[in-house]
């Protein structure tokens, strides 16, 4: 028996041997550039799930040589690490295979090569345990990070969700059923940050290192647009904002000061925009709940600036733990447990969606 901290903040004892908790879930995200696995079991007695044990591996060194994710080294280096992951946390969880009740994975979008690897080892799995998978959309993952918190947010709510692929406000009715006010019509935030980050010189992943030169940044000495937030609607276009970067780089002294307060005033830039539309959301949708989750969500000056909006404005803001923000297998663990739980389960075709729609998903109910 091992003493468990529970999302909801007490520390439990956790014995799969009683039935306080649903047998545990595995959880397995392989979309992208990192490796991540985890294990969640649903509190029966009580509301929410305690998180057993998770791991991550990050192919960020691998990809660096490279300025971006190569897929194909992406999916070899899924294969190598995936199932030596899954037996740490097990282990981790002081659990063994046969004590698991269902195996969830990252079934899209993402890459279809990653995805085939995670989607692979996790239907082999089931099958051998003879347990039932499900495949996770991994925004809903993203989405639903924030569960994994004390205080955990209550659906009505809108999400905003921003990672390397996708910029997008969501108002959550309820779980799995999305309605997208919001989408990206060219680059991603994270894609922005990346790519504006490579263009002044820093090393990938640029959101990071973009985000460190912004703090020794001033946030005045230049000012970059707030795109799309002169007409109504909840679009983003941050291609544009890339382009104004790369001439005021371009045009500079290109001296390690400029590139601090180019850094600060494009994140200044995003983080403004993203706070304009956020707010637009909750007014246009008359909730009072926002979820920041994704990649981006782990911007420091994003999640200080949304706080102080929310505090001013009536409106509570909910974030995952920093680690949660970024890819992640707890977040796929937690939303494929939360399906299961529904009596959701995968067919008997191993299909992954490179592209899928967060409104095409089922509600649970
Ligand atoms: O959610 P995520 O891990 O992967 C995707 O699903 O895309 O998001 C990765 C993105 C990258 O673009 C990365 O540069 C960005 O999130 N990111 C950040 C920060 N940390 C990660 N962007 C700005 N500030 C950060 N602190
Ligand atoms: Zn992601």
């Amino acid at each position: 028996m091992v003493n468990w901290p529970d999302v909801t903040g007490r520390a439990v004892k956790y014995n799969v041997h009683t039935n306080r908790f649903s047998k545990p879930v595995l959880g397995v995200e392989s979309s992208c550039d990192e490796t991540g696995v985890a294990v969640v079991a649903r509190n029966r007695a009580g509301p929410g799930h305690v998180l057993l044990a998770h791991a991550l591996y990050s192919q960020v060194a691998l990809h660096a040589d490279y300025g971006g994710v190569v897929p194909e080294l992406a999916s070899r280096d899924h294969v190598r690490k995936l199932l030596p992951l899954v037996r740490q946390t097990l282990d981790q969880a002081g659990l063994d295979l046969r004590e698991l009740g269902g195996v969830a994975y990252t079934a899209g979008p993402g890459l279809v090569g990653a995805l085939l690897v995670g989607a692979g080892a996790a239907r082999a799995l089931a099958w051998a345990l003879e347990v039932p998978a499900i495949g996770v959309h991994h925004m809903e993952g993203h989405l639903l990070a924030p569960l994994l918190e004390d205080d955990p947010p209550a659906p009505p709510f809108v999400a905003l969700l921003v990672s390397g692929g996708h910029s997008m406000l969501v108002a959550v009715h309820g779980i799995g059923d999305y309605q997208v006010l919001g989408d990206t019509l060219d680059d991603a935030a994270g894609e922005a940050f990346d790519k504006t980050a490579k263009l002044m010189g820093l090393p990938y992943p640029g959101g990071p290192a973009l985000a460190a030169e912004a703090e020794h940044g001033d946030r005045e000495a230049f000012r970059f647009a707030r795109p799309m937030t002169d007409r109504p609607g909840l679009d983003f276009s941050f291609s544009g904002l890339k382009t104004q970067v790369l001439l005021a780089w371009n045009r500079s002294d290109q001296s390690e000061q400029t590139r601090a307060d180019i850094a600060a005033g494009f994140e200044q830039a995003i983080v403004e925009t993203l706070a304009i539309k956020c707010r637009r959301a909750l007014e246009s949708t008359g909730m009072t709940r926002l979820v920041i989750a994704g990649g981006v969500g782990a911007n420091r000056r994003l999640r200080a600036a949304l706080a102080e909006t929310g505090a001013a404005q009536g409106f509570r803001v909910y974030f995952p733990r920093l680690e949660f923000c970024t890819d992640n297998g707890a977040m796929i663990a937690l939303a494929g447990a939360i399906r299961l739980a529904a009596g959701q389960q995968e067919g008997p075709v191993i299909r992954v969606r490179p592209r899928w729609s967060l409104e095409d998903l089922d509600p649970v109910r």
